[in-house]
């Protein structure tokens, strides 16, 4: 395969960091996904030399794409909600090129990488209209879409609704750490997302993250005027997503 058409994507997540080869023609991954426990702590060091082991495992020597959970601007992270604080006063181009060595890096959002993937290669509704994409996991990650160019960095997920950040009612960190059913779990989301389609007024909410697999159990529960409508790229988005954005930066605008 020709080199241009492979890009090279790492996730890094609260638990894992994972990374992986991608044909971007197609969106699908080209070999195995490597993947590593996210270091505790989850310093700028250790996780950018958890991403050097990925990527000289992989031997790739091109461009690498590296989503991070918190607004990313140029080479700093202005939030860390779900992340080691130190990320905020640190240049994040210079520890990571320091162990990657000489070769673009591209930074940006975890769920603006997922909403970038799913435009290219996923659901056809995510790329028409106003939509809202949300990564449901330890957090809420948000992108928004408008006809499938990323407004970057919105944190939806921090929205006070009832009194309470969205994420902490109705991720599905919250929904495992709490113990709750499906039933219990989604009238929370449902709160969440009619807040956000009060405030919004999305043509559609696609909702990715691990639970979107199981959507079959909670999208009937959910009752709402604007259409849901599950990510078909599941735990592949982010990887992809960084993939696409190493090798069409624009796609980011800062
Ligand atoms: C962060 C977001 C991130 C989301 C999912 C939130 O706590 O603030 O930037 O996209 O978690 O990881």
């Amino acid at each position: 395969m020709h080199e241009q058409q492979l890009g090279f994507g790492i996730d890094i997540g609260g638990s894992g960091t994972k990374g992986a080869l991608v044909n971007l023609h197609t969106g699908e991954f080209v070999g195995e996904r490597i993947k590593f426990e996210t270091p505790k702590p989850a310093t700028p060091e250790a996780v950018a030399a958890t991403a050097a082991r990925i990527v000289k495992q992989a031997g790739w020597d091109g461009p690498v794409g590296i989503t991070l959970p918190g607004v990313v601007r140029g080479s700093t992270m202005l939030t860390a909600a779900n992340i080691d604080p130190s990320w905020l006063h640190t240049n994040i181009h210079e520890v990571f090129g320091a162990h990657l060595g000489d070769r673009p890096i591209t930074f940006l959002n975890d769920a603006d990488a997922a909403g970038l993937a799913e435009v290219a290669y996923g659901n056809p509704q995510a790329k028409s209209g106003a939509v809202i994409f949300l990564t449901l996991g330890t957090g809420i990650g948000s992108a928004f879409l408008v006809e499938g160019k990323l407004f970057p960095n919105t944190e939806l997920g921090h929205l006070f609704v009832d009194g309470e950040e969205a994420e902490k009612l109705a991720s599905s960190g919250v929904k495992k750490s709490l113990g709750l059913s499906y039933q219990e779990w989604a009238p929370r989301l449902e709160k969440v997302l009619s807040e956000y389609e009060r405030l919004f007024n999305p043509t559609a909410f696609v909702i990715g993250g691990g639970i979107s697999r199981k959507s079959a159990r909670w999208l009937p529960l959910l009752h709402l005027a604007t259409p849901i409508i599950p990510a078909t790229l599941l735990n592949r988005a982010g990887i992809v997503g960084a993939a696409l954005a190493a090798r069409e930066p624009d796609y980011i605008a800062d």
